[in-house]
């Protein structure tokens, strides 16, 4: 073939695939037109280029240029041609589509504020030497009372103030039977098993549920989660219990912090304290403390005349309460992915 009727030939196929291409108005047309002019089986461009052969030696350079000139506008027409019918190019294109609408973002859940809390809580205790340590909810008597100092006529071990899991028997049956288990009703259980598998020094904090029957209102729900803290070694005082909290205190809710003790009793602690936090110019009472009663020590099988230490029982929920303006503890469990949703 000559040169001269080669280039024609390669002009016509030009300028009828480029206009056959322009003018498709649907996919099926589209899919024709690619097949004929593009196909990698039969397509005309392979056809005029399995014709280069028979052009003259001399002529094939410029042959060969104008072919790919050629090859790259009806390619260039066929990517136009796909991106006018909408991108796909196949049969199955959708033309409801739009691609460029906003896209619906997936709702991706994230940690309760709670769980939020508790993670701030002990990396804050982990700054001043506090590690983790955890206990089980279920819990003997041993553990949630009598190890803690709290005699089989206590009222804190009245069946109506608990959660017994025996249900057959009855109240003073339950509370005092050895086998018998309740879910437990303070943090308190875990500075138990800490001492019993340890020697002092200890420093070591627990955050986890606690369950109580009691009456849900704005600031009690009947589980909720306590901090426990306790600090066992020589020479320990209550001002270091004190510093203690109000470096903490200082450092979750920001500020200056003012601490306050008030007296009071419970029997693993002596003395004991009611522990009262000052911020925005409110004071609020957030959990008991004390130094760690001679017989818990003796108990665990510690020397009392040996180690002292303090002990601390902090509300979580009413923590968190505080530092995010939260005034009802009931939006904390109700679920509402509107509340929920802020933290
Ligand atoms: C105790 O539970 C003691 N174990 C604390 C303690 C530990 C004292 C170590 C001494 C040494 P209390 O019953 O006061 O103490 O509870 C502590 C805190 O738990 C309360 O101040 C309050 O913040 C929180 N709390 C108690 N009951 C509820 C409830 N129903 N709902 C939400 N928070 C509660």
């Amino acid at each position: 073939m000559s040169l001269q009727n080669f280039l024609s030939a390669l002009d016509s196929l030009k300028s009828e695939a480029i206009s056959t291409l322009d003018s498709v108005k649907d996919a099926d047309a589209f899919e024709a037109a690619r097949v004929k002019y593009v196909g990698q089986k039969k397509g005309a461009l392979r056809d005029i280029q399995k014709q280069m052969g028979s052009v003259a030696a001399e002529d094939r350079k410029s042959a060969g240029m104008r072919l790919n000139e050629v090859k790259q506008a009806i390619e260039a027409a066929v990517n136009d041609a796909q991106n006018r019918l909408g991108g796909g190019g196949g049969s199955d294109s959708d033309p409801t589509f739009d691609p460029t609408l906003p896209g619906v973002r997936p709702n991706i859940g994230h940690v309760h504020p709670i769980t939020q809390t508790i993670s701030h809580l002990t990396e804050i205790m982990g700054r001043m030497g506090f590690e983790a340590a955890e206990g089980p909810e279920v819990e003997d008597p041993w553990h949630n009372f009598v190890a803690l100092n709290i005699p089989e006529d206590h009222p804190a071990r009245d069946p109506l103030d608990n959660f017994y899991l025996a249900t057959a028997q009855t109240g003073d049956e339950r509370r005092n039977e050895e086998g018998s288990r309740l879910l437990r009703s303070q943090t308190s259980t875990v500075q138990i098993r800490v001492m019993e598998n340890r020697q002092p020094p200890i420093r070591v904090i627990s955050l986890g549920r606690v369950y109580r029957p009691d009456d849900p209102d704005a600031t009690h729900f009947p589980m909720f989660h306590q901090m426990e803290g306790l600090l066992v070694d020589t020479h320990v005082t209550m001002a270091n219990l004190k510093t203690v909290l109000r470096v903490f205190a200082t450092n979750y809710l920001g500020g200056d912090v003012e601490i306050r003790f008030r007296p009071s009793f419970f029997p693993f602690t002596e003395p004991s304290v009611e522990v009262d936090f000052l911020w925005d110019g409110q004071w609020i009472e957030f959990g008991g403390a004390g130094m760690v009663d001679p017989n818990v020590f003796r108990a665990v099988g510690y020397d009392p005349e040996e180690v002292s230490g303090f002990a601390f029982g902090l509300g979580v929920e009413r923590l968190c309460m505080r530092r995010h303006g939260i005034k009802d503890i009931r939006d904390l469990y109700s679920g509402d992915m509107r509340f929920l949703s802020q933290f």
